[in-house]
């Protein structure tokens, strides 16, 4: 059974998800800059190795996390690879916008099945591995989930579910020494408007206006989201059970 990896980055091994793009990749990268090794699971598989990073600490595995045996293979592989999963970071998701009256049922189905299945699945693949090291999940939930906004009514229901299953799994799993918070990050410039089929101008106008919400007066980057990530992930913090916003003060405006 492996021991726990204490402060050693080094010794760890994190699966991160959405790991091509955004807030996962930046996360992917992190690690990977600190010295841990990094199964970076996405859909997408164009994406490589972070820079700072050699190519036997870094395994890039093509997963939809909405299947139930690619998502076990890849937590298979990673333990094979390495024999242990020490963090968790749930962060494949999908963005879903437009009023009421619009959206259908197969947008919200898929919304969900990646969301907040998709989180589930792997979070239950890799819990034998993280058991073993006491290790840490870190999901992502959303500012939206805290706070009302117009236009994104159902994703902000999915990451609303994902901050509900943060709180409970915290107290389900406390018993095996697994760790398990959210970042609820506010508006972040990354890819996710887009393969949400909008386009530059209708992402401007919802960044440009989410602007005036957030009283630090800016959106965020994906590293500085990133960093909380990585601090609740691998630090042995006595915090579990949190959604931790990173909103530039989004949420209590
Ligand atoms: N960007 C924001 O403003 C923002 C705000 C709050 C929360 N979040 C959350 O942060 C997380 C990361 O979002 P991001 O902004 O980096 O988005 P992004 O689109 O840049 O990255 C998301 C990644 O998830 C992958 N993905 C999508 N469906 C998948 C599937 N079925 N299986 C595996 N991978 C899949 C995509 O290919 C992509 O690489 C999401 O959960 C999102 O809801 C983002």
């Amino acid at each position: 059974m492996p021991s726990p990896a204490h402060h050693d980055p080094e010794n760890r091994v994190a699966v991160v998800t959405g790991a091509a793009s955004g807030i996962g990749s930046a996360t992917a990268e992190l690690l990977a800059a600190k010295g841990v090794r990094v199964s970076a699971w996405d859909v997408d598989a164009r994406f490589t190795a972070p820079a700072s990073t050699a190519a036997e600490r870094f395994l890039r595995l093509r997963v939809d996390v909405r299947d139930p045996r690619q998502v076990a293979d890849a937590a298979a592989a990673t333990c094979d690879q390495w024999g242990r999963i020490d963090l968790l970071v749930n962060s494949a998701g999908l963005f879903l916008v437009g009023p009421l009256e619009e959206v259908s049922a197969d947008a919200v189905a898929n919304l969900f099945e990646v969301n907040v299945i998709g989180t589930t699945l792997v979070t239950q693949a890799c819990l034998p591995a993280l058991a073993a090291c006491r290790g840490a999940v870190v999901n992502l939930s959303s500012t939206v989930a805290l706070k009302a906004t117009k236009s994104n009514s159902h994703y902000a229901a999915s990451k609303a579910a994902v901050a509900a299953l943060t709180r409970c799994w915290a107290l389900e799993l406390a018993p095996k020494g697994i760790r398990v918070n959210a970042v609820a990050p506010g508006p972040t410039k990354t890819n996710i408007y887009h393969a949400a089929g909008m386009d530059e101008e209708s992402q401007r106008r919802l960044l440009e206006g989410r602007k005036n919400d957030i009283p630090l007066g800016r959106i965020g980057t994906p590293e500085e989201i990133a960093r909380w990530i990585v601090r609740l992930g691998l630090s042995d913090d006595w915090i579990t059970g949190q959604v931790l916003a990173v909103d530039g003060g989004m949420c209590v405006a």
